[in-house]
This record gives structure tokens, C-alpha cells and sequence, in this order.
């Protein structure tokens, strides 16, 4: 099983951006999480990180045909890119939401996702252990143990 993590913008700055909000660990330590994840999960996990929306979407088009799912935490991207939603739609692999904030208690703008459209689950306010729900719950849900709730 091969799972793609994508993170949107900014997510390369873990540990300095508003380390209140998003934790003091860096995207190395978020690297080295994920890989541990992927091997808890007997999955293997590639990472792609970008501040671009074309190479989000470039980045989810590539994945159709080579990865059984994706698990994106589109940052910014989230809450402005139709793009996003659109190539998700497009691969239609199983795709899970992950925000390391819960962005369900912050500013109004952060209140509509158009990822999580596209999405069989979202993990948020979790920090890091939201990804690794995410690929837990991938996992099962390819290996038909798990069914999606109605969303
Ligand atoms: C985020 C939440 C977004 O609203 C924000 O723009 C981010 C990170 C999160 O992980 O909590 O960059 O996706």
C-alpha cells in the first residue's frame, strides 16, 4: 500500500510559524513522524511539501495510477482552492483532511474547506497525530475494514 502526504504552504516553516498554533516540532520532525507512521501502518509513505497551488494540483494528478491514497492538509489552500478539490476529484483515490490546528474554533474564513470536499475524513486539532489517524484510518478503509461515516 502507498499512501502520498501532501502539505501546502507554509507547512515548511513548522516550528517558527506561530509555534502557539501549530507546535514548537519543525517539518523535518513531521518528515520523521510520518515515516515512523508509514511503518506502524506496514505502508509506504512519500511526502511532498510545496507553497504552490499548481504543484499541489501537479503533485495529486502524478499520484493517480501510483498511489492507493492521498492525505493532504492543503494549509492555506484549503480554504480558497477549487483547484485542490478539483484534482482530488479527478484521481478519485481515498483521500483523508488533516490540519494540525482545529480550524473549526478559529477565524470565519478558515471555515469553509474545499479539499475536505473531496475528502472521506478530516483529523484537525490534533497536531501531528491527526496524520497519523489519517493513514491508520486509510489503511483500514483500503483493506475494507473501514467504511466512510456520511459526511
Ligand atoms: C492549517 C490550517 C489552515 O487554516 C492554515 O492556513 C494553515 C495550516 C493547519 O494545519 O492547521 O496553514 O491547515
Amino acid at each position: 500500500m502507498k499512501l502520498l502526504v501532501v502539505n501546502g504552504p507554509n507547512l515548511n516553516l513548522l516550528g517558527l510559524r506561530e509555534p502557539e498554533i501549530y507546535g514548537r516540532q519543525d517539518y523535518a520532525a513531521l518528515l520523521d513522524f510520518l515515516a515512523r507512521c508509514g511503518e506502524e501502518a506496514g505502508a509506504e509513505v512519500d511526502c511532498f511539501q510545496s507553497n504552490h497551488e499548481g504543484a499541489i494540483v501537479d503533485a495529486i494528478q502524478a499520484a493517480w495510477g501510483k498511489y492507493d491514497g492521498i492525505v493532504i492538509n492543503p494549509a492555506a489552500y484549503t480554504h480558497t482552492s477549487v483547484a485542490i478539490l478539483d484534482a482530488l476529484k479527478a484521481v478519485a483515490l481515498p483521500a483523508v483532511e488533516v490540519h494540525l490546528s482545529d480550524v473549526s474554533r478559529r477565524e470565519s474564513f478558515r471555515q469553509v474547506s474545499y479539499a475536505g470536499m473531496a475528502c472521506l475524513r478530516t483529523y484537525m486539532g490534533l497536531g501531528f497525530e491527526g496524520y497519523r489517524q489519517a493513514i491508520l484510518f486509510l489503511k483500514e478503509y483500503l483493506e475494507g475494514r473501514e467504511t466512510p461515516p456520511d459526511r
